[in-house]
Formats: C-alpha cells, structure tokens, sequence
C-alpha cells in the first residue's frame, strides 16, 4: 500500500511539537512494517538546504495559478523515508517558525501557503504532478492539510482519505474574504461543509471530507466529542463516530533511550538505574542549580494554556519553600515568558528557567529530573510523559487525552502498574496535592523505585499503532472497493 503522508512539520527539518515527532517516526514505523509511506512537507529553507545537500533533485515543476512550484524528492535525514517538498520560495522560503514571523504572528497568507500546499497534495493523489508514484491512501494531519480531503471528494477515482486531528484547539480559521481569494468552490460553503460560524474553517476539510477521521489518543477521541473539549465541532464529530478512532501515539525508541541517548554525558538503563543520578548531577552543574539531595521537578514544553502553566505558576512557591528545585524548558507567551523569568531571580540555585527551544536540554531534563509535570488542562496525546516513564523520571499529569492513557496512578491500579500520578479536578490545589503525594512516596525507596521500573517497562514504540493505522487503510481500500463494484 502507498501513502502519501502529509503534514506542515517533520523532525528534524522543522519542528514546533509533538505533529514533527510523530510525522518521522509512525512513517518511519509503517515503512518498516512494509508500507511504501512518502511524506509530502512544504519546501521551508533548511528542508530544502538539506535536500539539496544530499544531492537531491528536483522532480516535476507545474504552476498553480500564480504560483510556480517544483518537487524535490530526497529522503527524511537519517531514514530511508522518502520526502517530497513543495518548494514555492514566495510561500515557503521564509526562516524560523513555520507558521509565524518573529514577532509571533501567524504569516499573512498562511491561508495562501497551506491552500497551496494541499493543492499539490491533490495533484500527488491523482497522479497529475508529473510523477510516476501515485498513493493508494492520502493520510492527512491538522488544519494545514485540511483542504485535500475536501478538493479530493470531487473526484470520484481517488485514493482513500485519512485525516488526524493532532490538536482540536488549532482550526485554521479564515474569512469569508480570503474564502473568496483562494477560489474554493461555492458549494463548500456550508454549515456541513467548510464554513464555521461565518468563517472558514480548514480542519472542518478534513472533518467533514475524510473517509476516516484518527486522533492520537482513545481518550481524546471521546473527549473531543464532548463540548467541553469539542471547539464548537463536537456535533460534526458525533455525527462522524462510526468513522473516528483513536490511536495512541508512539515515541522514537532510538532517539529516546536512556542507554545510549546522545545528548546525554551518562547512560542509564532498568538495571542500572544507579547511574541516573549522574545525568541529574550533570544537569544541577550545567544548570546552576545547587548541587544536593532536593527532588528536581522537570517541565519542557510549549508556555501556552493548554500546557496548564497558570496551575504550575501557582503551585511552583509553595514547593519551593518546601525545597523542591526546578528546571523548565520551553517558549511561548509573553506573560508566562516574564512570570517564571521572575521567579527564575527570585530563587537562584533553585529555580532553573531556559527560554527558547533546546532538543538536547530537553533530553537532559527528561533523563536528569525526578519528577516530570504535565498540568495540560487538555492533551490530545502528549509525547513527554512518554519520554519521562521510559528515562524512569515519574510523571504527574492532569488525567486527561493521552496523558491518561499513558500515566497510571498508584491509587487507581494495582502496584504492579502504577507508574506515575494523576490529578483530575481541572484546578492547581489538585496538581499540588498530586506533586506533594509523589514526594511523599520519594521517601520510600523501594516503592519509588518500582514506580519507576514499571514506567521503564512499558512499550512506547510505534509497533502496534503503526499496524493499527495499516489496518485502518486496508479497512478503507476494502471498503471503497466494494463501493466501486
Ligand atoms: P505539543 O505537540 O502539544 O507541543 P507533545 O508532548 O506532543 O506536545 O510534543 C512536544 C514535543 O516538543 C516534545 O518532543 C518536546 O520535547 C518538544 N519540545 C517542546 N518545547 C520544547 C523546547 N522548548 N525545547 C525542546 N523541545 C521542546
Ligand atoms: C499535538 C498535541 C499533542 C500530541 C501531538 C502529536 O501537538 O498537542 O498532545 O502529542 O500533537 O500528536
């Protein structure tokens, strides 16, 4: 079976979260369990600086109205995936974020760049961009993709359409307007269509158009269902159950393994565990933050309210007087940026603050901390409580989406499971009172530790979601087969 994979970011080209983590390694997953996946990005200027480094060419050149655009075919840096890019300089060739300027606003034309981008997926689906590879199934992934699905049901001889929804809470809404300049036709706007409220809404492209909708989670899946979690789309999404799964997320086993991680001094494994405190040794000196026996919470992520970062503002004194040390990672918005800054200088040597986006301190803190907090008030899957339970480094999560899935709380199972904490009343009294009932348990040695083996134990690879994606194309390919007979 061939895919074509689509989606705006893949690691290690260009990265904001967790949709680069999973778009190079459930494709890299697939490809090893037969399928013939292709990934199809936006030319960016370091995806397309690394193809060219590899001595790769470009392959069809076609324009789009006003746009000339060429393909590159060359592979995802240290796979064997192939990867074509949509290089269209007026689009695509800017610096940074893939979706805002310096300043943090969404690019102008993101509308224009992503319209643009699923046009090439469609003429990749249908076999018109001047290639010989044409897919069987088009697997889709957030808003920036939404548009293909919807371009493709006018087609009655196409392939099958998947899309997955990484994050509800990002729509790519636009108006009525920029509707009208890209050229959509008339009848997609609709109520049961693409228009949302007056406005256009891409993700509704692939809500409303896709022969199956995926989430990344079993508990995001019904929880998107629900208004509170549904974004105003909760009834499309009940409409569409029969055609709507979730699938758990996997992690990279290779570039997430506590025994020969590469940005880590000192390696560490179940059976020998010992040897983490080394890592956390490493990470107080490198950080500055007093060297002696407090319990080091861990935080990396993006500063945003999904993320919970008002609870943990609120709950972050408190455990300090009771001398607990942090180190947080992360960037986003200003006010989170100046409010942790400041406790970061009232509490030196205890409070550790980097600000800006770093893959290797991240892993550092995954490996070196004692506790890993994820306070989101939602998570529709959630990669970092993953990365902590297999460094053995305890998560303590709002039970929700993914984190639920993952983190299993000693209260609620039996202790041969028990690999983390959970709090479940959306408010900071709950994260704290979960944070203060881990330290506790720190104090009893054997108890910790097994929590922590348990979390090690688990499998987190991509092996049996990868198979459950390719059932879901086989189902689909089946399905519409029968409907063409
Ligand atoms: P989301 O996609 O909602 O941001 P995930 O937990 O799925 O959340 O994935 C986030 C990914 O981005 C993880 O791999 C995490 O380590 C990484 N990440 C987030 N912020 C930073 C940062 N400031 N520096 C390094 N890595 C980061
Ligand atoms: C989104 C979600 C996150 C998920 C990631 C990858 O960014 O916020 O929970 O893990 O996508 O699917």
């Amino acid at each position: 079976i061939r895919v074509l994979f689509a989606t705006s970011e893949v690691f290690p080209l260009v990265k904001t979260g967790g949709l680069a983590d999973v778009s190079a390694s459930l494709p890299e997953a697939l490809c090893r369990q037969g399928y013939d996946v292709n990934i199809l990005l936006p030319g960016y200027p370091k995806a397309l600086s690394a193809a060219r480094d590899a001595g790769s060419r470009r392959q069809g050149r076609f324009s789009i109205g006003q746009y000339d655009v060429s393909l590159w075919r060359t592979r995802l840096p240290g796979t064997a995936v192939t990867l074509w890019l949509v290089d269209c300089p007026s689009l695509f060739q800017r610096e940074g974020n893939p979706y805002q300027n310096d300043e943090g606003e969404d690019w102008w034309d993101n509308a224009h760049r992503y319209h643009l981008f699923a046009r090439v997926g469609v003429m990749m689906a249908l076999g018109q961009a001047g290639i010989r590879w044409v897919p069987d199934v088009v697997h889709c992934n957030d808003w920036q993709t939404g548009l293909i699905p919807a371009y493709l049901s006018h087609y009655r001889s196409r392939p099958a359409t998947v899309f997955t929804v990484h994050n509800l809470a990002y729509q790519g809404l636009f108006s009525h307007e920029t509707f009208r300049a890209l050229g959509l036709p008339d009848s997609l706007w609709q109520f049961d269509q693409l228009e949302f409220h007056g406005q256009l809404s891409f993700i509704k492209g692939g809500l409303v158009f896709s022969d199956r909708v995926t989430t990344v989670s079993p508990s995001y899946a019904d929880e998107i269902r629900r208004a509170d979690h549904g974004y105003g789309l909760d009834g499309l999404l009940q409409h569409r159950s029969h055609a709507l799964v979730g699938i758990l997320n996997g992690i990279d086993t290779r570039l997430w393994n506590p025994e020969n991680d590469e940005h880590l001094e000192f390696h560490y494994g179940q059976d020998h565990l010992k040897d983490k405190v080394q890592c956390q040794t490493r990470l107080r000196q490198q950080l500055g933050l007093e060297v002696d026996g407090a319990p080091l919470i861990g935080f990396v992520g993006r500063l945003v309210e999904q993320k919970g970062i008002d609870w943990l503002l609120e709950v972050i004194p408190p455990l300090l007087k009771r001398g607990c040390q942090f180190a947080l990672l992360g960037s986003g918005e200003d006010s989170y940026q100046e409010a942790l800054g400041e406790l970061a200088r009232a509490w030196p040597g205890q409070f550790s603050l980097t600000l800006g986006y770093d893959e290797a301190l991240a892993h550092r803190i995954t490996a070196g901390a004692d506790l890993f907090v994820m306070p989101s008030r939602f998570e529709p899957c959630g990669l970092n409580q993953m990365y902590s339970l297999r460094y053995g480094t305890v998560p303590i999560v709002h039970a929700v989406g993914g984190l639920r899935d993952t983190v299993f709380d000693p209260e609620d199972c039996k202790s041969a499971e028990a690999n983390g904490f959970c709090f479940r009343e959306a408010e900071a009294s709950a994260l704290l009172h979960a944070i203060e009932r881990a330290l506790d348990l720190m104090g009893n040695r054997k108890a910790w530790r097994r929590l922590q083996e348990n979390g090690m134990a688990g499998d987190y690879s991509w092996k049996k979601s990868a198979r459950l994606y390719g059932e879901l194309y086989q189902d689909i390919l089946k399905e519409r087969e029968q409907l063409a007979e």
